[in-house]
């Protein structure tokens, strides 16, 4: 009987709907004298800070200490790879900044000491857009650049156009903010609870800032109320913030942001405007493609350009194309610094392709699931950047099925139907692919450690450097254990992420948590297994190949014993019963200075239709259908695979369609809480949200032949937003409909008012070249 694949629920599950499941604030009664933090705010969005005098703050009762630069022992900088975010900028970047934090008895009354501070500043014009940034030449770093065949060829294609696409960012909204906790440990070491997807980088930045070498500082993560890559980085300068307090006042500092401040503060999804060029056949294949990217980087570089190589990597999505040359580059405005977001770049390239793909089905009248089958990666062809797509006919297999088993022929003419019908409100079908690439783009992070223990009476603690984050990574690590070393799932438990138990270890990010943690969790069950296999077999006189472990029995020369009798035997024999386990992804490099190389262990597969109706007089859209073919390998955990499908989809849905972040003139969010920024919830759940898994999907070089699932679904949400553009051309066949993300009522109001009075929609940099349409 095995645990992996079977339908457990998440190990939280009970837990997170009673409100059981502890979070990193819920341990703040722990800490008797616990001091709260409030950050000073700039009012500009740059400014030299001149004079602060906190003075006045402290009059205020409670607030206990005003942290300033020079209480920082080490580095003053939490920029994890460039150095460039000052703790305590003497210069402000971005409407909000921090320029010093009170401390306090009460977090009301460390907000009253912060509004109360003196702070002089010599406001600076300031770069509030990319457009902006790209006239002044402000970048964070050199252009990034793929590049393959004869871009010549877009002169020559029976089809040329080109234009420009606005991406809007998105915000994460997790339901837990950012929060740390630090305090001097029993040992005279910096101990630290955060809610950080990459506990070993925080440690780092706490340990520079303390002037302390890492082993004196230990950070843990004992779960987060999600992440989605907003806690990748941005946990780290926060936790130094608390660590700095505690070490300079000797009592434990929680740094728990308020909503408002973590909108305020805290960096997003990357806005771009990316430019295209494209060439294609008359049959809709396409020839040729010239892309240029420029993100929204804010004030500092972040992982800014890993997640521009992302785009780079992403930018023809499913589809070869022959002829390709395309750039990126990250503009440094005065903006929060924005950071990793599921999907990591990913979904910003794979729009623009999208777009052109449906464009190019517009101008040829083709229907567009038509001009996409045909650009599909077929087998043996290769990226951009020289990776051969193994298993391409995954993409045309998943493509072909879900037409048929989303009865997509049939509801075609059911919409063409309706639209025919109706005047003011008409729906809209459309297919997308997702081809979605695994790894770190950073090779050496895709590396993973583990600690296994096992008890006399045989009862087992995983560790590893995986952090939990709702996504149902522990379920599946721990399901993976249970099967390796063939115990019950009960007796397995996954005790929180800390440095102390596993050191070095990578983000949970790039979707590869299992991949690389329960590798790793593997390993060093399957060391533990090879001993007890020789201690079994000893009891039962057979040969060690022929012991068998399953749900807690071992068996073997035709008799059994209980898993916790052979734990038992081996402490006895003086056999160790805990083992290290260790995993690098094989076979991976690229090299940025040549564009080449084989940067993922393998793609992700999956498509998705939706059906959408819009309303021609508010502009308001629903989406009515969703059907998801998705490649998850074989699933380890089908339900959890199933929420993160689900969730995934909802969450690019919300960044394509509803969620808008808004800034003012002044650089200030004008869109900083739920109230202003909307969010995708219940009432825009598909009515019919049906998701299916590829069969027969084994992917042999990951760990039980599983496949990632935590961003790459979030990209099928370009099925509604395709589908919406096919609703908008219902108003008029002949129009090519182009609108900027998100499509939200409003763009969607003027997209069918532009189709409807055969206005030109988006902005054309030449004009059209004609082509035979066919
Ligand atoms: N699911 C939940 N519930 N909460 C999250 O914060 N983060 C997403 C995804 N799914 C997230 C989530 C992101 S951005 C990534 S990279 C992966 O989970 C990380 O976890 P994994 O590598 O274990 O899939
Ligand atoms: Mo996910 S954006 O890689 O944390």
């Amino acid at each position: 009987m095995t645990t992996v694949g079977a339908a457990v629920p998440h190990e939280s599950a009970r837990d997170h709907v009673t409100g059981a499941a502890l979070y990193t604030e819920d341990l703040a009664g722990r800490f008797p004298g616990l001091l709260h933090a409030w950050p000073i705010t700039a009012p500009h969005a740059h400014a030299r800070v001149l004079s602060i005098d906190a003075g006045p703050s402290r009059t205020v009762p409670g607030v206990v200490d005003v942290l300033v630069g020079s209480d920082v022992p080490g580095e003053g900088d939490s920029g994890a790879n460039r150095h460039d975010e000052p703790l305590f900028p003497t210069e402000v970047l971005f409407h909000g900044q921090a320029v010093a934090w009170v401390l306090a008895e009460s977090r009301d009354a460390a907000r009253a000491g912060a509004e109360r501070a003196v702070v002089g500043y010599e406001p600076l014009p300031a770069l509030l857009t990319i457009d902006e940034a790209i006239a002044a030449g402000s970048y964070l770093n050199d252009p990034l650049r793929l590049a393959r065949g004869d871009l010549t060829a877009i002169e020559r294609s029976a089809l040329r156009f080109d234009g420009e696409l606005r991406i809007g960012g998105q915000e994460h909204f997790y339901l837990e903010t950012q929060v740390s906790i630090a305090w001097r440990d029993e040992t005279g070491g910096c101990a630290v609870v955060s809610s950080t997807q990459h506990p070993s980088e925080t440690q780092d930045i706490v340990a520079r800032a303390l002037a302390l070498p890492d082993n004196q500082v230990t950070v843990e993560c004992i779960r987060m109320g999600g992440a989605f890559g907003g806690k990748e980085v941005q946990a780290n300068g926060l936790a130094a913030i608390a660590a700095v307090g505690a070490w300079k006042t000797g009592r434990p500092v929680m740094v728990r942001l308020t909503r408002a401040l973590d909108m305020m503060l805290t960096g997003k999804r990357h806005p771009y405007l990316a430019r295209y060029e494209a060439g294609f056949s008359s049959d809709g294949r396409i020839e040729a493609l010239r892309l240029e990217f420029y993100s929204d980087g804010g004030w500092s570089l972040d992982l800014s350009e890993p997640i521009m190589w992302r785009t780079l990597f992403h930018c023809e999505n499913a589809y070869f194309v022959p002829a390709i040359e395309v750039t990126g580059r990250v503009c440094r405005t005065h903006k929060t610094s924005q950071t990793a977001f599921r999907g990591f770049g990913g979904p910003q390239g794979m729009i623009v392709v999208e777009e052109v793909m449906a464009q190019a089905a517009q101008r040829l009248n083709i229907p567009p699931e038509i001009v996409r089958r045909r650009n599909l990666y077929a087998q043996g062809q290769h990226t951009p950047y020289g990776q051969a797509v193994d298993e391409a006919d995954r993409m045309s297999t998943i493509w072909d099925r879900l037409l048929t088993t989303s009865d997509f022929e049939r509801r075609r003419a059911a919409v063409d139907a309706y639209n025919q019908a109706n005047s003011t409100s008409k729906r809209g079908l459309a297919i997308t692919p997702v081809k979605f690439g695994i790894s770190f783009t950073a090779t050496f992070f895709n590396q993973a450690g583990a600690l296994v223990l096992v008890y006399r009476d045989g009862s087992v603690q995983v560790n590893h450097g995986g952090t939990e984050m709702g996504q149902g990574l522990f379920t599946k690590v721990a399901q993976i254990a249970a099967d390796v070393l063939g115990v019950p799932l009960a007796s397995v438990r996954t005790m929180s992420t800390r440095t102390d138990k596993v050191p070095n270890t990578s983000a949970t990010a790039a979707s590869s948590g299992t991949d690389l943690n329960g590798a790793a969790v593997a390993d060093a069950c399957r060391q533990i297994v090879g001993r007890l296999r020789s201690v079994a077999a000893g009891l039962f006189d057979c040969d060690p190949s022929s012991v068998t472990f399953d749900q807690g029995v071992v068996s073997g020369g035709g008799r059994t014993v209980s898993f916790a009798s052979v734990c038992e035997q081996a402490y006895h024999q003086r056999v160790s019963l805990f083992a290290n386990g260790f995993y690098r992804t094989p076979e991976i490099h690229f090299d940025p200075s040549t564009g080449r190389g084989k940067p993922f262990h393998y793609f992700a597969f999956g498509a998705a239709v939706s059906e959408v109706e819009i309303d021609r007089f508010t502009g308001a859209s629903r989406v009515l259908r969703v059907d998801i073919l998705e490649d998850v390998g074989d699933s380890i955990a089908p339900v959890v695979d199933r929420g993160q499908i689900e969730g995934g989809f909802m969450q690019g849905l919300g960044w394509l369609t509803v969620e808008e972040l808004l800034w003012d003139d002044r650089g200030r969010l004008s869109t900083a809480g739920a109230s202003t920024y909307k969010l995708p919830s219940w009432s825009e759940v598909p009515d019919t949200f049906n998701v299916a898994f590829l069969e027969e999907a084994t992917e042999r070089s990951v760990v039980f032949g599983s496949k990632a699932v935590g961003e790459p679904p979030l990209m099928l949400a370009l099925s509604a937003r395709e589908a919406l553009r096919d609703a908008v051309r219902a108003f008029n066949a002949s129009a090519i409909v182009t609108f900027d993300s998100p499509a939200t009522p409003e763009r969607i109001f003027f997209a069918v008012r532009r189709a409807r009075l055969s206005l030109p929609g988006g902005a054309p940099r030449r004009a059209a070249a004609t082509a035979d349409a066919s």
